[in-house]
Order: C-alpha cells, then structure tokens, then sequence
C-alpha cells in the first residue's frame, strides 16, 4: 500500500486537471464509443445460451476475487471483446487519472471546490495523507477515538442518562446520508450488537416518523444522535427540537428550558458545523465531527456512523472500515482488465448507453440487507442523475443508472415476473452468503435428514440467475407435454443479464467491501460520462421552494397566488380543507 503512505501535494500534481482541460469533453466523440456502438448489434444478436456455448470457459474465467467477495459477471451481455472496448473506453476517459486524483484529495468536485476523500476515512492509523496542507488520517483517527471513547462509556453503562439510568436506545436523527446509511449498516448488523443497546432513525418531517419511533421508549433510557452534515437541514433541525421538548417533559423539566444540563446527557451531534451545533444546545464537546470532503452519500464511514458504533462496538466498526479500505486499494491498484469496481461499473454504462436500459436492481437474498437497496439510491442516483458535465456542458448522452430492489425471495413473488418475461432489460445484482446469520431446519425434499433453510434461500439465488440467463425454449416447453396455446405464455426467453456476488458471510469487513464495490462503481461511471459525482444542486430548489410555501400554507389571510394555476388551486384546497 505505498501509494497511500505517500503524500502528494498539489504542486507536485501533474494529473487529470491537465487533460480536463485539454481534451474534447463529450465522451459519445471518443473512438472507443464509436466502436461500442458498431459492436453492440453483434452481441445483441447473441443469446447467453449461444454465448456461453462458444466461450464454455467464461463461466470461470469471467470471475473476479476482491476481498472476501466472489463475482461471476459471466452472465452479462459482453463478449470478451466487448470488454476489452469498454476498457478502451475508460482509458480514453483517462478513468486511471481521475482515480488518483480522487484518492489524492484533488479538488474534483469543482462546482464545490472541494476535494472528494471518503476513501482517507478508512485509511488504517500508520497511512499518511496531507491535502490542503492538512494531515487527514490523523485528523480522521483522532475522532475515530473520540467516537471509541464515548460509546465504550455509553456500552459500559458508565455513561447514564439524567436520571442516572443506562441508555438502551440510541435514536440517530438524520435524513438523506445522515440517515440511510447508519440505518441500512444497523440492519445488516444487527447480530453484531452486543451491549444491550438498540438504535433507531428518525428521518421524515412527517410528524409520524418520529411519534411512531419514540412511542414506547423511555426518555431516561433514551440518547439522541443529531446527525447532519450542514445542520442546517430543515427535517433533521425539526424533529431534534421535537425530540429536545419529548426528552424534557418525559423527564418532568420545563420545555422551554433548551439549554437545561439534562439535554447535554441525551443529545450529541455528528456534524461538519460547530457552531449551528452550539446554537441548537448541544455542547460542542458533544460533537463529533467529519470534514466537507466527505459526501453525506459517503458518509456512513465517518462519524455519522455513530449510532452503528454504539451497538457493535468500535472493533466491529473498525473492521467495517477495514473492509471499505480492501476493496480501496484494489481499486486503486488493480489493472482495469482485474478491478471489479471499473468491471460492473462499465458494464453498468454499458447498458444504460448501448441498450436502452434505464435501471438496475440490486437483490440481496438476505433479509437484513433489507434497506441496501434504498441506501444504493441515493449512493447512485444522488451521484450521477447529472445532465451537464463537470465543465457545465449539457451531457449528449444518458447518465445515472436507476437503481432499485428487494430482498431475493420476496421480490420473486412481486416484480420478478416483469424481470423474467417483460419488455424491458434490466440487468440485476445478486448478492447472497455461504453462511446464514440465521438458520432453521426445514424438513428434507427426500425425507432424510433436516436440511437448512438458508440453503433452500441461496437454491432461489442460483436459480434465479441461471433460469434469467437461460431461460426455457417454446420447444423444451412443448417437449413436456404443455397445451400448445398455453407454450407462448410459458416461454422463458432468458439472455437477462445478471451479476452474481456472493461473500462467506455477512460481516462488518463484508458489508464495507460491498458498500465500496458499488462507492467506486458509480465514480467509474461518473468518470467516463465525465460529470462530476459529488454534488447535489438539483435537491436546493425543491428546498427554498418549501420554505416559502410554509409562509403560504401558515397565512391567516388569503393564500398569495401561485405563479402557475396547478399549484395555486392545489394549496387553496389544502388550507380549504385545513380550515383556514
Ligand atoms: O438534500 C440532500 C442532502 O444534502 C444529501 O446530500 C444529504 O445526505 C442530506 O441532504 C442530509 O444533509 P445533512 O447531513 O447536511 O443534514
């Protein structure tokens, strides 16, 4: 890992900057694209069946080790050719370049002007990286130990609540990234929770996130993580001070007593902002802080990881952070041809520029994986759903994978149907485990011995991919006797593309892997379209936008009309029907 150990500083930079600046910016221009889509007709032409028939190796060959994780991307539309393009594609991007600018804290998120460095959270304390001067690992382990220090008091019991009572329940107040990614990590988990400490997340302004969460818990008992990068967020903001009047007369203390010394034994803050912190009440002390080169999407491996920390402890999460870091280094070393990220990444782009395709769905046959999927949304789409380039100009091409999914098994009996037999190509993740977090037997199909239930789960996951990929011939069909009328319904036409991944167990090392195989797959993708990933300008109006429509709604009088027609009958119906 000597690259990480060596710091750069931006004079010595001689990089991606240079040929940002220098060459034709429209990616759809470049020969490699032109090839692409020369060669696109050839391979849809192909069936997998036929594909697999003149390359029986690719099942094997087309496979991929990073960490603790097996991927078989055989199972995708591409040729080896193909492949070989797409390669040709992100080098004439100048993918590599841009990587290492990232990993070096160059400023690549321009319209921010700011550097782009979840990678530097997961360095291990000997790395070294200085940008803008400043010693990040350092900066990252000293809270990474302050983090380890207040919740080794919060699990011990030595930390305890106004009334001197223990804590047993963490509520981590947040939204967008200051939610979704402590709160999918606390699901995945949960078998790693070890102190008798359960956490909950609060993100919705709707009044009935929060009333539903705290329903049953006891103030006593209770501790709040206000986790917002900007705290400025006008969700977070609100249910905190909701939660602050809960806390306060659950405890019998005047409401309005903000600053009462009971709130600072159940409130702490994870954010970039101190002083918006102090303002709310909270001690500063009782902050733990990140940086503004982290990305709220990004941050679940900084201290917005609070919460998850609290219930697994600081050596789980280390070991999380040490996954995020293994799949770091290979994406930052592998050759192109090897590195999974730049692999699915491509593939991704593949799809969605040379197919038609407009989404992907990512299906973990695990249950607590349950909100991986809504955590990959904002990861992705927050990332990449960009029309104009990083340089301004409108992009000639389509960007930003849709992502969605479910759990494997329930999906099959909802959207599977459209998966298998529909019109559209969407190209599916499939993520599963050799062993269960949990297991019950199920009696056997031949009567012998119990078997497991996990097993019968991963028999769905294999089959799944095969049946997409292989599908069933009208003449197969036929052959086992079907009614001919009935033979076109039941006509499995297979060449669904699929990834499968699979990993030994559902880990804290395993969840950071995966979390940062799908982290630089959207930076591969970013790259090539050549947007820029990591801000966020078309969530800001919709905000402004709210607020001032507050005022209207809150009117004694009359509403002020509305620019257009829609919105101004839609809000006299609201306050006609809100009484006002
Ligand atoms: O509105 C979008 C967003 O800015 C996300 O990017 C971010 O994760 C979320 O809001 C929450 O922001 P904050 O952590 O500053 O409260």
């Amino acid at each position: 890992m000597a690259s990480e150990r060596t710091s750069r500083n931006q004079a010595e930079y001689d990089g991606p900057g240079d040929h940002q600046s220098g060459h034709d910016h429209d990616v759809t221009g470049s020969t490699a694209w032109r090839e692409l889509s020369a060669h696109q007709p050839h391979v849809y032409a192909m069936h997998l069946r036929e594909v697999f028939a003149v390359d029986p190796e690719r099942g094997r060959d087309l496979t991929i080790d990073v960490g603790d994780l097996h991927i078989d991307y055989s199972k995708h539309r591409v040729l080896r050719e193909t492949l070989d393009l797409l390669f040709s594609l992100a080098r004439e991007t100048h993918l590599e370049d841009k990587r290492d600018a990232m990993f070096w804290g160059e400023h690549i998120n321009t319209s921010e002007d700011r550097a782009v460095l979840h990678t530097a959270l997961r360095l291990p304390r000997e790395a070294t990286l200085r940008v803008d001067g400043q010693d990040v690992v350092s900066d990252v382990h000293e809270v990474l130990d302050r983090m380890g220090a207040f919740t080794d008091r919060l699990r011990s019991g030595e930390w305890t609540g106004h009334t001197g009572e223990r804590i047993t329940t963490v509520v981590n107040i947040g939204i967008g990234g200051s939610d979704l990614g402590p709160a999918m990590v606390y699901q995945a988990l949960r078998h790693y929770a070890d102190a008798g400490i359960s956490c909950r997340f609060v993100s919705n302004v709707d009044p009935a996130d929060l009333v539903g969460t705290l329903a049953d818990l006891d103030p006593a008992t209770t501790l709040f993580v206000i986790a917002s990068k900007t705290f400025s967020t006008l969700e977070t903001l609100t249910n905190a001070a909701a939660a602050r009047a809960w806390l306060l007369r659950g405890l019998g203390i005047d409401e309005s007593d903000t600053k009462n010394f009971a709130v600072a034994k159940h409130f702490v803050a994870v954010s970039t902002a101190a002083e918006k912190v102090a303002d709310f009440g909270i001690d500063t002390d009782q902050m733990f802080g990140f940086w503004d080169w982290v990305g709220g999407r990004y941050s679940v491996d900084s201290a917005i990881g609070l919460s998850v920390m609290a219930a697994i402890g600081k050596e789980a999460f280390a070991d999380f952070l040490h996954g995020f870091n293994i799949v770091d280094r290979h994406f930052r070393s592998a050759p192109l041809h090897q590195n999974a990220p730049v692999i699915l990444g491509l593939i991704g782009l593949w799809y969605n520029n040379f197919w038609g395709a407009q989404s992907r769905v990512v299906l973990p046959y695990s249950n607590d994986m349950a909100r991986f999927a809504a955590y990959l949304q904002q990861l992705t789409m927050e990332s990449n759903g960009k029309s104009v380039d990083s340089h301004g100009h409108h992009v000639t091409t389509d960007t930003g994978e849709i992502f969605w999914g479910e759990p494997g098994t329930n999906g099959q009996h909802a959207f599977y149907q459209l998966l298998h037999q529909g019109t559209r190509l969407v190209p599916a993740d499939f993520i599963g485990f050799a062993s269960p977090t949990d297991d019950l037997p199920v009696a056997s199909s031949d009567g012998g011995e119990p078997g497991s239930m996990h097993d019968l789960l991963m028999s769905n996951y294999f089959a799944q991919t095969k049946v997409l990929a292989f599908g069933k011939t009208a003449d197969e069909i036929a052959a086992e006797g079907v009614d001919p009328h009935v033979v076109a319904h039941k006509v499995m036409p297979g060449n669904r593309p699929s990834t499968s991944i699979i990993a030994p167990e559902l880990t804290p090392s395993v969840l950071g892997q995966l979390i940062a195989l799908y982290e630089h797959q959207v930076f591969v993708e970013g790259a090539v379209w050549g947007i820029n990933s990591f801000d966020q300008w078309g969530v800001e109006l919709g905000k402004t936008q709210a607020k001032e429509l507050l005022a209207v709604l809150e009117q004694s009088d009359a509403p002020a009309p509305q620019d257009d027609s829609s919105t101004d009958s839609l809000i006299r119906w609201y306050r006609e029907h809100r009484g006002r």
